[in-house]
């Protein structure tokens, strides 16, 4: 047990995702048990640079469980990516005596903490807070399962204005580099064609697709469309282009937007971020930093930061498959 570490802080950063307040509930319960002191840090990384601490004790994190969002807010920070702004992080810290910090975010929040480390020797353990599903070294990120299931209800209402009206829709969903969202999402909401930012087939090869399944008897067509897709310029581009290509189907465009990053956690999102953040403080207290806490094979896991932000993303051969197949 590494007893240099008395204080903690923790805070989120970058995009938030459903799971983030209990992430956070579970570090501060977590401080708590062992008898170490809990901040937390608002408006993440660029209130760290301002000194924007909050005492937490287990008391202050009630009710929180069930919540969207993250009440400690969140930011995207320049100022973080100076030199002089990651100094006044660090003093900010020193002044406010704390040992170790917890980051939960995505990829640009763990890089910012391997330079971090890098230049002030400081312990910063990290936990993947974001709907997209794109860090490795984990199965799942804190939130992913609770937009699927957003865009999962989303769809399924979607497809009931579609049968009505014999219509083609293309929803798009979030993902600027990973298909995640929009592959499982799309399996789930039985969507015909499922179009991601990993894999171009072409706009001709989804037209004569869609083409044949409205041959064999489908009346509407479901189109998922990941944010970061190639295919088109961007989704009201490909409409028209398919609407142009393709007389038999009106299309309609649905953008789902940031409702995917809102609502109340998955018990799922729940449970992952409860273990996650007490493995946050675990970590802490074996000696280990600069490390990503996340889950592989249903354990959890310690990962080199570098580890989780190295590669692109990489999609699940099977699931494209299934895809496929259960599309025909
Ligand atoms: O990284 C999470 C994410 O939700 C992406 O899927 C999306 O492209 C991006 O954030 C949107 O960011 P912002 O809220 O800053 O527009």
């Amino acid at each position: 047990m590494n007893t240099e570490i008395k204080k903690v802080a923790v805070l989120t950063s970058g995009g938030d995702s459903p799971g983030m307040n209990a992430a956070i509930r579970a570090v501060v319960r977590a401080c708590a048990y062992h008898q170490l002191e809990c901040v937390g840090v608002y408006r993440g990384l660029q209130g760290l640079i301002e000194g924007d601490f909050k005492q937490l004790d287990a008391r202050s994190v009630k009710n929180l469980i069930n919540r969207g969002g993250t009440f400690l807010k969140s930011a995207r920070s320049k100022e973080f990516r100076t030199k002089e702004g990651r100094q006044k992080a660090y003093d900010a810290l020193r002044k406010e005596k704390v040992d170790a910090l917890v980051v939960i975010g995505g990829d640009g929040t763990f890089a910012g903490a391997i330079v971090f480390n890098e230049e002030h020797n400081f312990p910063v353990v990290g936990l993947p807070g974001t709907i997209d599903n794109d860090i490795n070294g984990t199965d799942f990120t804190i939130g992913y399962d609770t937009a699927l299931n957003t865009v999962v209800e989303a769809i399924d209402k979607i497809r009931d204005t579609a049968n009505s009206h014999n219509r083609l829709f293309l929803v798009e969903v979030m993902g600027r580099d990973a298909g995640d969202i929009a592959l499982n999402a799309g399996i789930g909401a039985g969507a015909e064609e499922i179009l991601i930012p990993e894999q171009n087939l072409g706009r001709e090869r989804l037209v004569s697709s869609l083409k044949r399944s409205k041959k064999s008897g489908k009346t509407s067509s479901i189109v998922v469309v990941a944010e970061g897709d190639q295919i088109g310029k961007n989704i009201f581009e490909l409409a028209k282009y398919i609407e142009d290509h393709l007389q038999e189907y009106e299309v309609r465009v649905t953008v789902l937007g940031h409702i995917q990053r809102g609502g109340a956690p998955s018990c799922y999102d729940r449970v992952l971020a409860s273990r996650l953040g007490v493995g946050a403080i675990d970590a802490l207290l074996r000696g280990e930093r600069d490390v990503m806490i996340g889950l592989v094979h249903n354990k959890v896991v310690s990962v080199p930061f570098t580890e989780a932000i190295k590669g692109t993303n990489v999609i699940d051969e099977e699931l494209i498959r299934v895809a496929d197949i259960t599309s025909i």
